[in-house]
C-alpha cells in the first residue's frame, strides 16, 4: 500500500484545493491530509484565515478524499509524520517547489501544478473588500499603520484626512484621497480608522456612523458614558461595526494569557497591577486619555467592569495645569483589587502583574507590546514562559479582526461595548475629578 501525505490550511475550501487533493490521492492508495492549526498558521504569518480549524477539517471530510486527517501544529512536524505513518510520497502544490526537497531523505517528494486563478487569499479579499480611510496628524504612527494593510486580506487604505499632509511620507501623500475635509473622506470609504490628536472622537465617530461607515477608533471612543451608549446604538441601527482600537487586545500573547487565566493556572485572581509610562508628549490633552484605556483593558477583561469603588490619585503638570503627568487608579472589586498607573513625563516599570492564590503572571515592560509572559510560582521549578509572534506591533492583527467583524465571521468582539462604555465612564469621572485626590 502506498501512503501519500499533503499539508495545507485549506481555508474556504476551493476548486484548487480539491484538484490538489484528487491528484494527491491518485498518487497512491491512502491519503493523509495535514491541516494547519490556527496557532501554527499565526506563527508562520498566516493571520487572515477565516475559518476555524474545525470548519476547515469538516470541509475536507466532506470531500471524502482524505483517508485520514491530522493536525499540523509545529515546524518540523512533517518529518515526524512521515516516519510515524510510513509515508511513501509527500505531495504539495507547485507554489512550494524546492521548499520541501529536504524531505527527499525520508520519502518521494512530488510538486503538483497549482490550479491557476484561485486562492483562499483571493476569496477572502473579495468577501471583505473594505476601503478604509485614516484620520489623524501623527506622521510616524500613521505611516506604520498604513503600511500594514498589505498583510490584511480585504482591507485597503485608500485615503487620509489630515491637516499635516506636509509631514506625511510619500505613500500617504500619494493615496487616492488626500483631504482636510472629513466629510469628503467619508464619501470614498467604507470604514475609518481614527487616531485623533484632539479629544473629539465622539463627533468623528458619530459622523462616520451617520454615514453608515464602520469605525475603528483609538480609545476612548467618547469622553462621556452616555455618548458611548448613543454611539453603539447608532452603530447597531445603521448596521455598522464600532470597535475600540487598542492593539494589545488583538495580540496572540495577550489572548492566550486571558485563556490561561480562565483555566485556573494561577488560582483565584486577587489583583491586577498595570503600568504604562513614557516620556513622550501627551497627545490628547490628558495622559489618562492617552494611556488609560490601554492600562484598564486587562483590568476590565480579567476582573470585569463592575468595580465597587475607585480612587484617582493625580499629579498635574506644573507647566500645563490641565495635563496629568501621572495618574494612578485604585479599583476595588468584590473579591479582588486593581491598580493602574499611567504617566507621560514620569517613568516606572511598564509591567503587568496578575496575582493569584496559586501563583502570578508577569509580563515585562513594555507589556502592551506583549509577545511573551511568564507564569511564576513559589517553587521556581514550576515556572513557565510563553512566547508568541507579534508582527507589525499588533496593527495587522487588529485590522484582520476588524475586517472579520465587518464580514460578520466573528461576533465575539475582543473589546466588548460594555468595556468601551466602562472606559468612557472612567474618562467622564476623570474630567469631573470624581473620586480624585490631587497630589500636584
Ligand atoms: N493549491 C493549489 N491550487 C490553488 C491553491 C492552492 O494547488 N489554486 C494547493 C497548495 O499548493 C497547497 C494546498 O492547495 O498544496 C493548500 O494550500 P493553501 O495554502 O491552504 O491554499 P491557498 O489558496 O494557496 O491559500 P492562501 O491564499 O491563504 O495562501
Amino acid at each position: 500500500m502506498k501512503t501519500v501525505i499533503t499539508y495545507g490550511t485549506f481555508d474556504l475550501l476551493h476548486r484548487g484545493h480539491i484538484r490538489l487533493l484528487e491528484r494527491a490521492k491518485k498518487l497512491g492508495d491512502y491519503l493523509i491530509v495535514g491541516v494547519t492549526s490556527d496557532d501554527y498558521d499565526r506563527t508562520r504569518g498566516k493571520i487572515n484565515v477565516s475559518e476555524s480549524l474545525e470548519e476547515r477539517i469538516a470541509a475536507i471530510e466532506a470531500t471524502h478524499l482524505a483517508d485520514k486527517i491530522i493536525i499540523e501544529e509545529y515546524e518540523g512536524q512533517k518529518i515526524d509524520d512521515i516516519k510515524r505513518y510510513n509515508v511513501d510520497i509527500f505531495a504539495i502544490g507547485s507554489d512550494w517547489v524546492g521548499k520541501f526537497d529536504y524531505l527527499k531523505d525520508y520519502c518521494e517528494v512530488i510538486y503538483l501544478e497549482r490550479t491557476k486563478g484561485i486562492s483562499s487569499s483571493q476569496i477572502r479579499t473579495a468577501n471583505r473588500n473594505t476601503k478604509m480611510g485614516i484620520v489623524g496628524n501623527t506622521p510616524d504612527f500613521l505611516a506604520k499603520f498604513q503600511s500594514e494593510d498589505i498583510f490584511v486580506n480585504g482591507i485597503e487604505i485608500i485615503g487620509i484626512c489630515t491637516t499635516n499632509i506636509a509631514n506625511m511620507n510619500d505613500t500617504i501623500k500619494n493615496l487616492p484621497v488626500v483631504t482636510t475635509d472629513y466629510a469628503e473622506l467619508l464619501k470614498h470609504v467604507d470604514a475609518v480608522y481614527l487616531y485623533l490628536d484632539d479629544i473629539d472622537n465622539y463627533s468623528y465617530v458619530k459622523k462616520a456612523l451617520e454615514n453608515h461607515k464602520h469605525v475603528l477608533c483609538e480609545s476612548p471612543i467618547a469622553l462621556k458614558a452616555e455618548e458611548c451608549t448613543e454611539l453603539f446604538a447608532l452603530a447597531k441601527k445603521n448596521n455598522c461595526v464600532l470597535v475600540d482600537g487598542i492593539r494589545t487586545a488583538y495580540s496572540t500573547a495577550y489572548s492566550r494569557l486571558l485563556l490561561l487565566l480562565k483555566s485556573g493556572k494561577i488560582g483565584d485572581i486577587l489583583d491586577v497591577s498595570v503600568t504604562c509610562t513614557s516620556m513622550k508628549k501627551c497627545l490628547r490633552n490628558k495622559t489618562f486619555f492617552d494611556w488609560g484605556p490601554n492600562a484598564l483593558l486587562p483590568v476590565f477583561q480579567i476582573l470585569g467592569t463592575n468595580y465597587q469603588t475607585k480612587q484617582f490619585i493625580v499629579k498635574f503638570s506644573d507647566e500645563q495645569k490641565e495635563i496629568d503627568t501621572y495618574t494612578k487608579v485604585n479599583l476595588l472589586y468584590d473579591k479582588a483589587s486593581a491598580t493602574i498607573k499611567v504617566a507621560k513625563g514620569a517613568k516606572s516599570e511598564g509591567s503587568l502583574v496578575i496575582t493569584g492564590t496559586k501563583g502570578y503572571i508577569y509580563v515585562p515592560s513594555p507589556w502592551w507590546k506583549m509577545d511573551y509572559f511568564e507564569v511564576r510560582y513559589e517553587n521556581q521549578e514550576e515556572n513557565k514562559r510563553y512566547f508568541y509572534q507579534l508582527d507589525g506591533e499588533g496593527i495587522r492583527y487588529e485590522l484582520v479582526t476588524f475586517s472579520q467583524i465587518i464580514e460578520q465571521r466573528k461576533d465575539n468582539y475582543y473589546i466588548t461595548p460594555e468595556i468601551s462604555f466602562a472606559f468612557c465612564q472612567m474618562m467622564e469621572d476623570f474630567i469631573q475629578k470624581k473620586d480624585m485626590i490631587d497630589i500636584s
